[in-house]
C-alpha cells in the first residue's frame, strides 16, 4: 500500500470486532515506530500492549465516559514516554513531540495491515499507571484502541471522516498571519 493510500484510508473507527493481535503483528507495528525520526536519535516512544484477557479486562475499567466502544478492543497499547529520554531545546521538551511521530508511523502502518488502530486520551490515567505497573516517573500520553473494522451500526455512525480546518487555516507563506489562530468549531 502506498503511503499516501493509507493516510487516506486511516480512520479513528469506533465499530470494533476482535481480531488476534499476536507479538508478530505487535513486532511489526514498533518496527514502523521505530524508524520514525526523533530528536538526536533519542526514539523517547515505549508502548506497554496489553494482550492478556485478564489485563484487558481491567484497562476497559478505566476508559471515560462516550468511550464504550472501546470495550471491543482485542488489544490496547498504552503509549508512555517520559522527559529524560529525549532533548528539551529552547524550553521545548521533545519527548511528546517525537512519540507522536512514532506513533503515527504506528497507526499508518496498522490501516496497511488492516487494523483499526485509534488513539484515546479519554480514560482515567492513574487506574492504567496501576494495572500495568508503571512507574511514577513516566508518563501515559496516550491509549491505542486495536480492532477490526466491524460493519455494526452505531448509535452515532463513524463512518464519515471528522471535517478538517480547511487548508488555508493551516498554514502560510513567509510569514505568520492571524488566520493560523482560527479554532475547529465543536
Ligand atoms: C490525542 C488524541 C486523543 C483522542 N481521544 C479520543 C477519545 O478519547 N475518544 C475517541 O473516540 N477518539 C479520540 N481520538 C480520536 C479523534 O477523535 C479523531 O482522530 C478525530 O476525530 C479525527 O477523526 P479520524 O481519526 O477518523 O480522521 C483522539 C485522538 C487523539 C490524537
Amino acid at each position: 500500500m502506498k503511503v499516501s493510500a493509507a493516510i487516506e484510508k486511516r480512520r479513528s473507527y469506533r465499530s470494533l470486532e476482535k481480531i488476534e493481535i499476536g507479538e508478530n503483528v505487535i513486532k511489526e507495528l514498533i518496527h514502523a515506530s521505530s524508524l520514525a525520526p526523533s530528536c538526536f536519535n533519542n526514539q523517547p516512544w515505549r508502548y506497554v500492549f496489553v494482550t492478556s484477557p485478564k489485563i484487558l479486562e481491567k484497562m476497559k475499567t478505566s476508559l471515560k465516559k462516550g468511550n464504550e466502544w472501546a470495550h471491543e478492543a482485542s488489544c490496547i497499547a498504552a503509549v508512555i514516554s517520559k522527559k529524560d529520554l529525549d532533548c528539551v531545546i529552547g524550553g521545548t521538551e521533545y519527548y511528546l513531540f517525537d512519540t507522536g511521530i512514532g506513533v503515527g508511523q504506528l497507526i499508518l502502518k496498522a490501516t496497511e495491515m488492516g487494523i483499526v488502530a485509534h488513539i484515546i486520551a479519554g480514560f482515567e490515567h492513574k487506574k492504567v499507571e496501576k494495572f500495568i505497573s508503571l512507574p511514577e516517573d513516566w508518563n501515559i500520553i496516550s491509549l491505542i484502541i486495536f480492532g477490526k473494522r466491524s460493519k455494526k451500526k452505531l448509535e452515532i455512525s463513524d463512518e464519515d471522516r471528522p471535517e478538517r480546518l480547511s487548508l488555508k487555516y493551516v498554514y502560510s507563506i513567509d510569514e505568520y498571519s492571524k488566520k493560523l489562530n482560527k479554532k475547529v468549531k465543536h
